[in-house]
């Protein structure tokens, strides 16, 4: 009875640590999908990220630090929503592409 419940356990146990690596997994999909995104929308020609870019706008390789990613998408929609007087343009960005760069500005802390 004992061991059958160890086992038990040890199956729960193994099965969340599948899922949080297939969590993390996906993350990190989404993550390079950001990444890519980023170069195509032309982010980088306003903005640095490490060693990449043109320092135009304010540089992002720690911004995930300062916002999170809910705050960035919101960003990505609609700046002048969030603040009137800025100077970035409201880019036409579909659906995925806020969700993956958000992401990936998310994870540059
Ligand atoms: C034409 C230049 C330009 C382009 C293209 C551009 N931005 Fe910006 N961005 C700016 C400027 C300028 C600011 C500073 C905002 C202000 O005026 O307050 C800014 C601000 C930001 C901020 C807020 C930074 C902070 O520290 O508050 C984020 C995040 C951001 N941009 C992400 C992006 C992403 C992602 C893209 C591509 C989809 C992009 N930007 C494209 C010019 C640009």
């Amino acid at each position: 009875m004992r061991t059958l419940g160890i086992a038990a356990l040890l199956v729960v146990a193994g099965m969340l640590l599948a899922s949080a690596r297939l969590a993390r997994a996906q993350d990190s999909g989404l993550i390079e999908a950001g990444q890519r995104a980023f170069m195509k929308q032309g982010c980088n020609g306003c903005h640095t990220v490490g060693k990449v870019g043109t320092p135009i706008g304010p540089d992002l390789s720690h911004v995930g630090g300062k916002y999170r990613a809910e705050y960035l998408e919101r960003w990505l929609r609609d700046p002048s929503d969030l603040r009137p007087s800025t100077h970035m343009p409201t880019l036409e960005l579909s659906n995925d592409d806020i969700k993956a760069i958000a992401a990936f500005l998310g994870s540059r802390q």
